[in-house]
């Protein structure tokens, strides 16, 4: 991205250049445009699964936003001389089931002939200017908080290897396949400061953008970080997908583990996530009534995690419950 011009027309009110999760244009006062694709290659074996994930994780990005989506176009990859197209079939509709669920329209999309199946999508949603949830805005004294459990990829890793027992994969097929919408729509309607969800560069690679973007440091407490419980064991048993362990090695740097945190546990706080959750900062006392919202709803993850802090640098502080 850095090779590319940074767009210059002031319509645009994020792009790459603000690393924000969506593009966004502003077609009048009170409607802007959110744009973002997203696709990905399978990580689980049933393909209506892979189509649903799939479908999730390309929305997540208009969720981050605080914005609805509208519509989708389909982007698929497929080896149509080696696999039967009905497996084709399921994927494209475990993604079109996902739309509907997310009040959106499948519109079109394209294929092309391709060495493994790859499925994603083009995705357009809607909002109005003045609510648009940026990287940047996070303050002193706010809280974090994480909706979704982490682990997904060190679990899918170990189904790879067939580690991984019925109940468990249960779970992360649930939370893989779950929309940030009841997130994105308790954002909207409480009011928070700053959101990002946590994908490819895990909770916090994710999280160090959004300090970076916000000009502030953060403080976690270990013990409120909502996990699979089965990621602990099998990051233990060295289960940890490459992308986990570059992320690990991009944001060493900027964390100071203060509280006694072994090696395998901060592989899984860098666990590269598909579909995770928001991790959105708010002020203290909008946090009870975000997390009752998702809670009521169903949401059985859901945790403050930690707060942000003034800091010179973007860097993060790692706590146990004893720190606090
Ligand atoms: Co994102
Ligand atoms: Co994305």
């Amino acid at each position: 991205m850095r090779f590319l011009p940074v767009p210059q027309d002031p319509k645009i009110l994020s792009s790459f250049s603000s690393q924000d999760d969506s593009a966004v244009y502003q077609i009048s006062e009170d409607l802007a445009v959110v744009q973002t694709v997203d696709y990905i290659t399978p990580i689980v074996d049933d393909p209506y699964t892979f189509g649903a994930i799939a479908a999730a994780n390309a929305l997540s990005d208009i969720y981050a936003m605080g914005a609805r989506p509208v519509t989708a176009l389909n982007l698929v990859g497929y080896p149509i001389k080696t696999l039967p197209i009905q497996v084709l079939g399921e994927i494209l509709r475990g993604g079109a089931d996902k739309v509907i669920e997310a009040g959106a329209s499948l519109v079109g999309g394209h294929s092309i002939e391709d060495n493994e199946p790859k499925y994603g999508m083009v995705v357009m949603g809607l909002v109005h200017p003045d609510k648009i949830i940026y990287k940047k805005g996070a303050q002193p004294g706010d809280v974090l908080v994480l909706t979704k459990s982490l682990g997904t990829g060190i679990i899918t890793t170990g189904i790879d290897q067939g580690l991984v027992g019925v109940d468990t994969i249960a779970a992360v097929t649930r939370l893989m396949t779950t929309l940030n919408r009841d997130a994105a729509d308790a954002m909207r309607s409480i009011g928070v400061h700053a959101a990002t969800d946590v994908t490819g560069f895990g909770l916090f690679g994710h999280l160090l953008e959004l300090l970076k973007a916000s000009g502030v440091g953060a403080e976690i407490n270990f013990d409120q970080i909502p996990v699979l419980p089965e990621a602990w064991d099998l990051a233990r048993q060295d289960v940890i997908p490459e992308g986990s362990r570059n992320n690990y090695h991009f944001v060493m740097d900027s964390v100071d583990w203060r509280s006694e945190v072994p090696l395998s546990a901060q592989m899984v706080l860098c666990d590269a996530q598909t579909s995770g959750g928001l991790l959105i900062a708010l002020p203290k006392e909008k946090a009870p009534p975000l997390l009752d919202m998702l809670r009521k709803g169903g949401n059985t993850d859901v945790e403050i995690i930690g707060e942000i802090v003034s800091s010179p640098n973007p860097a993060i502080r790692v706590l146990g419950k004893q720190d606090f």
